[in-house]
């Protein structure tokens, strides 16, 4: 049982993105309505879930859409009670650079002919291959409806996939897909096209990463209403935890003589906001944002071995840029009327030519009553991923006219080069806990739930000393006979 000399009191947790405030929610779960929650957070809440104001609508800039099999993210919205966003459906073309080399039809079964046509059965091969993963994957909700958690990455990944899930994480999706027996020309033309909107890279990202992004093609794929940032505030209130709009700085770890002699450590966290800088004293603290150059700077002072502020690799860069305007239909090469045109995303193709990533048309994160996506001959709002900020001349390519723009920079994801070396540590130090190392397997708000609720766990049984629910070893045979 717990260590009766140290009661488990306060907790902090640094970042207030999905995954901090998830951590929030979770922390509350496991440690009950006692324990005092500081979350620290000098931004806005809801990190890189962010919307932007264009007109009389707002728009998502940052993390859009949802999986429907992404079962936290699905619990948050209930728990809430806010509604997902009314569903206007998309429609997907292929950009080569020059023209669109695919146009999805309204009908699926002319989808499903073009591309059997052209690629034979690697789509359906795919759809299957994807499920394969996110079957296995999904075992992770049961362990932790159990109370089950682990210690690292790797072995979180190895009790949902085994061996195979850690060599997904060690091979390209390339490597993996030519594997499994796809062809180069389906990796290039519709693989490669939907890496790059969702990450930004190629098919050289890791296998595991691409699977996640693949499981996205042919879902119905939701975001919540009012902006995906709401579920960041609504886990925050709900957790009844305090917001400390203050930037961490560092964070120290102390060393507590107790009366039994056993010494406990806690940890000091200094933090700077417009009332100046303080320290408080905590017993558990949730770091939930990167540990990368560009993403913070958290020095971290007294540990033995030492602990770095930036963890080896570094984010991709993504520029979501929001254009009120009028598009170039010529700059998609394609001849047809612009009031006929109703493709909702443009995706490219990994070809030198293409400075943009993918082109969207948005629909605002509330769906105004009898709403339906204009056509692209009128003024809409478009988003624009890049790697490079649009120049004004890129701008006057794509666009006849516009009337705003709205830049974000975004250090979006992890640039994942596999092999991996090795993925960063959820556990910094005993009770000193590191969420954001998830992201190497891959980068998503679910992902980042996942990993909250598992810190939730780890620190819960590693304060109470409760073994048997850490790294389990078989837990997907053993479980099986509790459905
Ligand atoms: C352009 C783009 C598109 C994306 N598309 C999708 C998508 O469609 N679907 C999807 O699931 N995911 C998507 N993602 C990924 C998803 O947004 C992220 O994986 C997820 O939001 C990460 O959440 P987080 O809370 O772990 O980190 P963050 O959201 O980065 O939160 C970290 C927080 O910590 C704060 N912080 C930093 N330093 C300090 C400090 N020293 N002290 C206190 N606080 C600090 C930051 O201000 C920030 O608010 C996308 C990301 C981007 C950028
Ligand atoms: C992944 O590759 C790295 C570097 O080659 C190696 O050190 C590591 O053991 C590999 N991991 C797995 C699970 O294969
Ligand atoms: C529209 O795009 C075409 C093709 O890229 C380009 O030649 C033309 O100059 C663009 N039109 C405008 C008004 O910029």
């Amino acid at each position: 049982m717990a260590d009766c000399d140290v009661v488990a009191l306060f907790k902090a947790i640094v970042g207030a993105g999905i995954g901090g405030t998830a951590a929030a929610f979770y922390m509350r779960q496991e440690f009950g309505a006692g324990v005092k929650i500081d979350v620290f957070e000098p931004a806005d809440i809801g990190g890189r879930l962010a919307t932007v104001k264009m007109g009389d609508y707002e728009y998502e800039t940052g993390g859009s859409v949802i999986h429907p099999l992404n079962l936290h993210m699905k619990h948050f919205v209930e728990k809430l009670g806010i509604p997902p966003r009314k569903n206007v459906p998309s429609k997907m073309a292929i950009f080569d650079g020059k023209e669109l080399t695919f146009e999805e039809s309204d009908w699926f079964i002319v989808n499903f002919l073009r591309m059997l046509w052209r690629y034979g059965f690697n789509f359906l091969r795919m759809q299957m291959w994807v499920e394969s993963v996110l079957d296995k994957f999904m075992r992770i909700y049961q362990y932790q409806q159990y109370g089950y958690s682990f210690s690292s990455v790797e072995r979180l990944l190895h009790a949902t996939g085994g061996d195979d899930f850690l060599t997904l994480m060690n091979q390209t999706l390339e490597e993996t897909m030519m594997g499994e027996g796809f062809s180069q020309i389906f990796l290039n033309d519709i693989v490669a096209p939907i890496i790059r909107v969702d990450f930004g890279q190629s098919v050289r990202i890791n296998g595991f990463v691409g699977a996640v992004s693949l499981a996205g093609v042919g879902s119905d794929l939701w975001a919540v209403d009012g902006g995906n940032r709401k579920v960041c505030s609504g886990l925050l209130y709900h957790s009844k935890s305090e917001l400390i709009p203050a930037k961490v700085t560092s964070i120290s770890v102390k060393v507590r003589p107790s009366k039994t002699g056993t010494a406990a450590s806690f940890y000091e966290v200094n933090y700077v906001g417009d009332s100046g800088s303080a320290h408080s004293l905590y017993d558990i603290v949730v770091v939930a944002t990167p540990l990368h150059q560009g993403k913070s700077d958290i020095t971290f002072s007294g540990f033995s071995p030492p602990l770095p502020s930036h963890y080896p690799g570094h984010y991709h860069q993504t520029i979501s840029t929001l254009v009120h305007g009028l598009l170039n239909m010529s700059y998609l090469g394609t001849t047809g009327p612009a009031s006929d045109f109703t493709v909702s995303d443009v995706l490219t193709m990994d070809s030198k030519g293409s400075f943009i990533n993918s082109l969207s048309s948005l629909d605002p994160v509330h769906i105004p009553q009898g709403y339906k996506r204009p056509p692209a001959s009128q003024t809409k709002v478009w988003k624009v991923f890049s790697q490079q900020p649009l120049s004004q001349e890129q701008l006057q390519h794509m666009f006849l006219s516009w009337d705003s723009v709205s830049e974000t920079k975004w250090l979006a994801y992890p640039s994942y080069h596999p092999p991996h070396r090795k993925t960063p540590p959820f556990i910094l130090h005993n009770q000193l806990y590191y969420l954001n190392a998830i992201e190497w397997v891959a980068s998503a708000m679910e992902m980042s739930a996942i990993s909250a609720r598992n810190v939730a766990l780890l620190a819960h049984h590693r304060w109470h000393q409760q073994v048997g629910k850490i790294d389990q070893e078989d837990l997907h045979t053993r479980l099986r006979g509790e459905l």
